[in-house]
């Protein structure tokens, strides 16, 4: 029996992680540990807790007596390591925490697996996956190809930067004490349990409750919106076939600008009223409410210093040694997420309770229109 622990298992890409996990691998033990931070929610494991098909840790992966002995109880053989701070926004306010979880707690917890797999001599049998992203290649302009494996490491925000540092220790682990750690670069997920500060289930939100719809700058910023299954399925596939040592590329092939994103949404919102009249009881302050299209919320705002043009993923190492290719179409996917959130609203009234109302002065307040 293999026994995994998933690091970050409690945010968006970690609970999608757990349930693809699960359902495709049900034999296997999971372990997830997650800090619980502000991004984390664990109401979709709680099942899952309580059946006892994984055992859900609150910790923090920097903490060096903890990752040692969850290692030492749980023998570990498989590691997929995605606990994060996540957000470019929040590390442009606020870039401390970035240093610390991300490269001190990637460092504490390369640490504990290389010391208890070589103490068990099992480091030629174990898997360390260290999910990063495409950040860290920098920027693009919209001629450029996209970002291949050997593209060179540009990163531009605190959180890219963090990521690199990350990623450069992750190597460094691998080359100097030949410890078995893949990595992964992927591209904007999007779909259930993304937390509200993100581009998709934000705009969503807020055109539910009839706000803005802040874009950053004009809008020409593109991002590769790569479906969280497709993701899930590609780190199973990275991990369990990958070549140790090596960096694999992920992307969703589906480059959009962010002006067309909110359009969409907006759109799929509009049809979505039209056909279902309790939305409208629902949401009365939508535009699409009152037969109004979502549109008319956008709002161009003061943009991200240091914001990105463009980002896009060249997958063929992917598909070429692993034979996975993402395949979820964006319209689709999109319609499937926002109908997501139209389900879930006790969900995102949660994560969007509390503390959030600051971060949304914060980082929205001094904002204007352009
Ligand atoms: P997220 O912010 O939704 O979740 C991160 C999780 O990590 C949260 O549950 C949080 O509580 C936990 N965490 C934070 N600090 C911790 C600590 N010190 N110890 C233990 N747990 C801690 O992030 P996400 O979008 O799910 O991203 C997961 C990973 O994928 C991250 O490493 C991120 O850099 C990477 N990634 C994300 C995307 C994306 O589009 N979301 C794209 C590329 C790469
Ligand atoms: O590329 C992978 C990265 O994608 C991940 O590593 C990050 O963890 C993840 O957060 C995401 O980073 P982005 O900065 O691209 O995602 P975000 O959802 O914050 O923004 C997407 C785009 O939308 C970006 O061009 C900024 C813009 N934006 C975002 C917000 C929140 C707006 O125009 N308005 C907004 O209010």
């Amino acid at each position: 029996m293999r026994s995994v622990l998933i690091t970050g298992g409690a945010g968006f890409i970690g609970q999608n992680l757990v349930h693809a996990w699960r359902a495709g691998q049900p034999i296997d033990r999971l372990v997830v540990v997650d800090a619980m931070t502000y991004a984390a929610n664990v109401r979709s494991l709680e099942p899952l807790i309580a059946d006892r098909s994984i055992l859900f840790v609150k910790g923090d992966i920097k903490d060096a007596a903890l990752m040692r002995r969850l290692f030492e109880e749980h023998e570990f053989t498989h590691v997929a390591h995605l606990a994060a701070e996540s957000h470019v926004d929040r590390s442009i306010a606020d870039p401390e925490a970035f240093l610390q979880t991300n490269v001190l707690g990637t460092f504490t917890l390369l640490r504990a697996a290389l010391d208890a797999w070589r103490s068990a001599g099992t480091l030629d049998q174990s898997r360390f996956l260290h999910v990063s992203t495409d950040e860290v290649y920098g920027s693009l302009q919209l001629t450029d190809p996209a970002f291949s494996e050997a593209s060179p490491y540009r990163p531009n925000s605190p959180y890219a930067a963090s990521k690199a540092a990350s990623d450069h220790l992750v190597r460094a682990y691998v080359e100097t004490y030949r410890l078995p750690a893949l990595i992964t670069n992927c591209s904007n997920n999007y779909g259930s349990y993304q937390h509200p500060e993100k581009l998709i289930p934000l705009m969503i939100i807020h055109a539910l409750e009839g706000q803005s719809l802040p874009i950053y700058g004009d809008g020409s910023n593109v991002r590769d919106w790569l479906h969280v299954s497709d993701h899930c399925a590609a780190l199973m596939a990275v991990i369990e076939r990958g070549r140790v040592g090596e960096t694999y590329n992920v992307g969703g092939g589906n480059e959009r600008n962010n002006r067309d994103v909110v359009g969409l949404i907006c759109d799929t919102l509009d049809r979505a009223f039209a056909a279902d009249a309790n939305l409208a009881s629902r949401f009365p302050a939508c535009p699409a409410a009152s037969g109004n299209s979502c549109r008319a919320l956008i709002n161009f705002v003061t943009d991200r210093p240091g914001h990105d043009h463009r980002y896009a993923i060249d997958a063929r190492k992917l598909a070429g040694e692993l034979g996975y290719r993402c395949s979820i179409d964006f319209d689709a996917g999109l319609g499937q997420t926002v109908q997501w959130y139209l389900d879930h609203e006790d969900w995102w009234r949660e994560m969007t309770s509390g503390a959030y109302k600051d971060w949304i002065d914060k980082n929205y307040g001094f904002r204007i229109a352009v």
